[in-house]
């Protein structure tokens, strides 16, 4: 363990009643590394008994894993005289506290399946019994009612609270869900980013393992807002295979690196076509567009046409250093099963397909853990 190390674990300890960890709040001034101790400098300015030991406690929880004696030496220089400023006045207060993981679905241009992806991994984390929200932040191109088939309104608690709808086993909300005549007033506010945070604040999410976000293309005002009011888990960035899909991708996945959001992977859609089928008679050789086909001794065959380059996804995400999370064939399968309000991995979650969503959420929820 060195120091960056150190400082890694000590970013998975929040500040007591935050849902920001004491490094991202600058309390931790200074660490220094032996083979077997570590000491770690806080600078805590609160006069919170409590809270210090706590954070002490869970400290040294965090690294007695790792070294035989945990020193912590703690101080709080702020001059005696002025008030002791705990952290919310310095930090946004804690949003979506009860909500583990809170991963953004992004991609750099509109139409390269990110909604599909996001509600596809959705329901396969669903059915892996995980606690699950979807929310659609796409707010000029809501997909969310389409794709699950949803189109109710949301009811409002007495505090004036949206409660979510629920489908699959998870708990959904999208802006074309409120977007009718009979929206409340308080949705309507004309900027985006008020609204994007009231789909945080005014809803009654409750205790969730993951929060699925589906967010609009590109690297607007509602990007923006996230990183700056969340604290989220990572982006997992959907690209097509093509050059201009890919440049789109590199922009977004910039801007969450610049922010401090980890890449947690691409995933690359649309990425050829399977064709299956089956010969008749004594064939023994057979080509598509001048590729050799495999054919088994029943004369069954399938067949990855790549319609546009492939390989994109791949050199995107070793430029960016993260796995590549999956390659999704173009299927009719799947764009009819989300034009249908049921998403393939919910409606045949053993099929190669819906194996295929369900293999990329059960990694990322591994990477995550
Ligand atoms: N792998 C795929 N195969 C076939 N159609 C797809 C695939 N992924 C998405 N689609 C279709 O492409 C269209 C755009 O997808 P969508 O998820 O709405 O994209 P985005 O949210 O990025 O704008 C939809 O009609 C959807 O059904
Ligand atoms: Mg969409």
């Amino acid at each position: 363990m060195n120091k960056e190390n150190v400082l890694d674990k000590l970013k998975t300890i929040n500040y007591p009643g935050f849902s920001r960890d004491i490094v991202s709040f600058g309390m931790v001034k200074d660490v220094i590394v032996d083979e077997k101790a570590v000491i770690v400098y806080l600078n805590i300015t609160s006069q919170n008994e409590a809270k210090k030991q706590e954070v002490v406690k869970n400290l040294k929880q965090v690294l007695s894993e790792y070294f035989v004696k945990v020193s912590i030496e703690i101080s709080g220089d702020a001059p005696s005289q002025a008030p002791p400023i705990e952290p919310q006045q310095q930090a946004h207060p804690a949003i979506l506290d009860n909500v583990k993981h809170v991963i953004a679905i992004a991609s750099g241009k509109g139409g390269v399946g990110k909604s599909t992806v996001a509600a596809n991994l959705a329901c396969a984390m669903a059915i892996q019994g995980k606690k699950v929200g979807l929310l659609d932040l796409d707010i000029y191109g809501p997909s969310l009612p389409i794709v699950l088939g949803l189109n109710e309104q949301p009811e409002m608690t007495q505090d004036k609270k949206l409660i979510p709808l629920e489908k699959f086993g998870m708990k959904v909300m999208s802006f074309g869900f409120i977007s009718g005549n009979e929206t409340p007033v308080i949705w309507r506010g004309p900027l985006v980013a008020r609204m994007t945070e009231q789909f945080f604040r005014d809803v009654k999410w409750g205790e969730l393992d993951v929060m699925i976000l589906d967010l609009p293309p590109g690297t607007g005002d509602i990007q923006l807002t996230l990183t700056q009011k969340l604290r989220m888990s990572g982006a997992v960035m959907v690209t097509t295979p093509q050059d201009i899909a890919l440049a789109d991708v590199r922009k977004g996945a910039d801007m969450f690196r610049k922010v401090n959001t980890p890449v947690l992977g691409v995933i690359e859609n649309m990425s050829g076509l399977v064709l299956e089928g089956e010969v008749e008679g004594d064939v023994s050789a057979m080509t598509i567009n001048g590729e050799n086909v495999d054919l088994d001794n029943t004369g069954k065959f399938s067949f990855t046409m790549d319609l546009f380059k492939t390989g994109g996804g791949k050199k995107e995400s070793e430029r960016l250093g993260v796995p590549l999370l999956g390659k999704i064939p173009i299927s009719p399968e799947i764009m009819s099963a989300t034009d249908a309000g049921v998403p393939v991995a919910q409606k045949d979650p053993d099929s190669s397909l819906g194996q295929l969503y369900h293999q990329i959420a059960q990694n990322l929820l591994s990477s995550l853990d």
